[in-house]
């Protein structure tokens, strides 16, 4: 339970939505508790009053007896139904201060939640799935909320009613109060051993639905690739296996429920008839009035709910403690890459790296392998090398989004660590080499990259540069065309200038291409580089590639090989060297002619 302590910084904040809460919940209790009273007053009225009437057997008076006594009967009623009307208006102040108060903390959560997730590093989300951090945010949450809400406000609730029912009953007759409570905490401990298990299979049964909506997810992304290799017969026949078990999961959850209500209701039953049983000897012995019996069984109508959500309450309890430890323990990782002071206006873009070293801790893998250079302010560095040669590692390392195991990296003249992270990012604009677009339109997803706002001409320039422009004028909807839901209606081509696009939009003062010129032909590739050229004059430029052609033109190149640098120079130099370069050069222009 002392995970549920860190909740508690909440219920400072919200302690006003908190304290009326409690006030509102002790008056309508209150008027909860009336009504029995005047029912028993009522009744005793009629019991004290009918043989009176009897009496009057014959007598004119008799009429305006009857009179008399139904109009203060009508009188209890008004009173009982204005009662319950005040129960009501009180009921809904409850709700309307705790349970809002729940809903703040659980808008506070996810933000706190969110946030934190976006300042944890690449190396955060490559050992976490998305599935986990999902749950953390929305059902974790909601459970916890469970916790701040409901079970607050019926714990209250709970305590408030029986404090004074209790009193009520016991101010009337301690023997039978001792009677009407017996049966209780029975019904209490049964509730909450019939909720464990409604919630254990209810988790069995949301754990199968997630196997089948994502293994039903898979499937239409994966369309195509299903539909090439005619595997419609063997997905059918996986997906129906799947959901049978979903139905018996179900089917088990609906028999626990189903017995719930009626044994709740046979347990009412037996402390009514007790109530009456014990009561009637009672007003026998003359301890009692009729009145007193209707009190009572009004009584234990009153108690049943709160008892019975008391054992609903602790597995609320249980489970929103389960969820915060899960909660805290993300809350707790701490970022692995935290920013310096050091925040300049602008970069100038002068890039060394020393000795630098990459090793991944999960596989060992050591991608970068003391690996040197410089780029001087202004300059393009070309990087070129063989599939996992530790390319990717680099611009990692550039932005920051990995340190580096051994050695520096140093921008300016200061150690990459003294640098804000944000003013850093913000002036490095980076072409990732999986593009990913965001569902939205065209224009949304190349102004991404602007802080200010959206202004058409810039990213009309920026299409342009990036040699989409064309492409996009040619769609119906032009810059306004929605992006699918993975860009699909996009060619791989086309996503890539979109990519890049976003990136010069922002006019960085180091621009970083992780081979993203891949999808496009050499031709679009020579037109986008030349517009670079221009673009990036006097600003630093890293090219990333496996292809000769896109490096050729830089000021320096370097040759990686297995994370270590193989050679370097400009492409004269690496051609006359005849060594991995001039091999890979030759290679590409044999498949080029082919
Ligand atoms: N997150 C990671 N965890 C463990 N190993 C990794 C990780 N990322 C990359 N590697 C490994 O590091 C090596 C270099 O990978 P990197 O992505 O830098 O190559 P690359 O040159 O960009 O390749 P490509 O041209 O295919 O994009 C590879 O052997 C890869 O398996
Ligand atoms: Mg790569």
């Amino acid at each position: 339970m002392k995970e549920l302590k860190t909740l508690n910084k909440y219920f400072l904040k919200y302690s006003r939505h908190l304290g009326w809460g409690i006030l509102f919940v002790t008056i309508s209790n209150l008027f909860g508790i009336f009504p029995a009273q005047l029912t028993r007053n009522a009744l005793d009225v009629v019991a004290g009053n009918i043989d009176t009437y009897r009496l009057f057997n014959g007598f004119g008076l008799q009429n305006d007896f009857y009179k008399l006594l139904t109009f203060n009967i009508f009188l209890f009623g008004i009173l009982v139904l204005s009662m319950a009307l005040l129960k009501g208006i009180f009921m809904f102040l409850m709700r309307q201060t705790i349970i809002v108060m729940s809903r703040h903390i659980e808008y506070d959560m996810k933000n706190e939640i969110y946030a934190h997730y976006q300042k944890l590093g690449l190396s955060f989300y490559t050992s976490n799935n998305t599935g986990d951090l999902m749950n953390r945010i929305s059902e974790d949450v909601g459970r916890v909320r469970m916790y701040v809400g409901p079970a607050i406000m019926y714990t209250i609730n709970l305590i408030v009613m029986f404090l004074l029912v209790i009193w009520a009953m016991v101010s009337v007759n301690a023997r039978l109060a001792f009677y009407v409570l017996l049966p209780l905490p029975i019904m209490s401990f049964m509730v909450y051993n019939v909720h464990d298990k409604i919630n254990k299979r209810s988790e069995a049964v949301q754990a199968k639905l997630s196997d089948l909506s994502t293994f039903v997810q898979e499937t239409f992304s994966g369309i195509r690739v299903l539909k090439a290799y005619v595997r419609e017969k063997q997905f059918l026949k996986a997906y129906s296996i799947q959901s049978s078990d979903y139905r018996d999961l179900s089917m088990n959850l609906v028999k626990v429920n189903a017995l719930f209500m009626p044994s709740m209701l046979l347990l009412v039953g037996l402390s009514t008839i007790l109530t009456i049983y014990v009561g009637s000897i009672e007003v026998m012995n003359g301890r009692l009035t009729v009145g007193n019996i209707a009190e009572f069984v009004l009584y234990v109508t009153m108690l049943t709910w709160p008892v019975a959500s008391l054992g609903w309450v602790v597995t609320i309890v249980q489970r929103a403690a389960a969820s915060q430890e899960r909660i805290n323990e993300f809350l707790k990782i701490q970022p692995d890459i935290v920013g310096g002071n050091y925040a300049p206006e602008r970069l100038k873009g002068e890039i060394i790296l020393q000795n630098v070293t990459v090793k991944y801790p999960q596989s060992g893998t050591v991608a970068l392998n003391n690996v040197s250079f410089s780029v001087k302010p202004g300059q393009s560095l070309g990087v070129i090398g063989r599939t996992g040669s530790g390319k990717t590692t680099l611009v990692n390392v550039l932005l920051r989004l990995l340190d580096p195991s051994e050695g520096n990296v140093v921008l300016d003249g200061k150690n990459l660590k003294d640098f804000d992270l944000g003013v850093l990012r913000d002036r490095t604009g980076c072409v990732p080499q999986d593009v990913f677009l965001f569902s939205d339109t065209i224009k949304g997803n190349i102004a991404f990259g602007l802080k200010s706002k959206m202004d058409l001409s810039k990213v009309e320039q920026a299409a342009k540069d990036a040699d989409v422009y064309d492409n996009i004028a040619e769609f119906p909807m032009g810059f306004n065309t929605i992006v699918g839901e993975r860009g699909i209606t996009l060619s791989g081509g086309q996503k890539q200038r979109i990519s890049i696009a976003r990136a010069i939009i922002k006019q960085p003062d180091i621009l970083v291409f992780d081979d993203c010129l891949s999808a496009v032909d050499t031709l679009t590739e020579e037109h986008i580089l030349s517009n670079l050229r221009r673009i990036m004059k006097d600003r630093t430029t890293v090219l990333i590639s496996h292809r000769v052609a896109t490096v050729k033109n830089a000021d320096h190149i370097i040759v990686l090989d297995e994370g270590s640098i193989a050679e370097d120079g400009n492409h004269q130099e690496l051609m006359a060297k005849r060594g991995l370069y001039a091999s890979l050069f030759e290679m590409q222009l044999l498949e080029e002619i082919s």
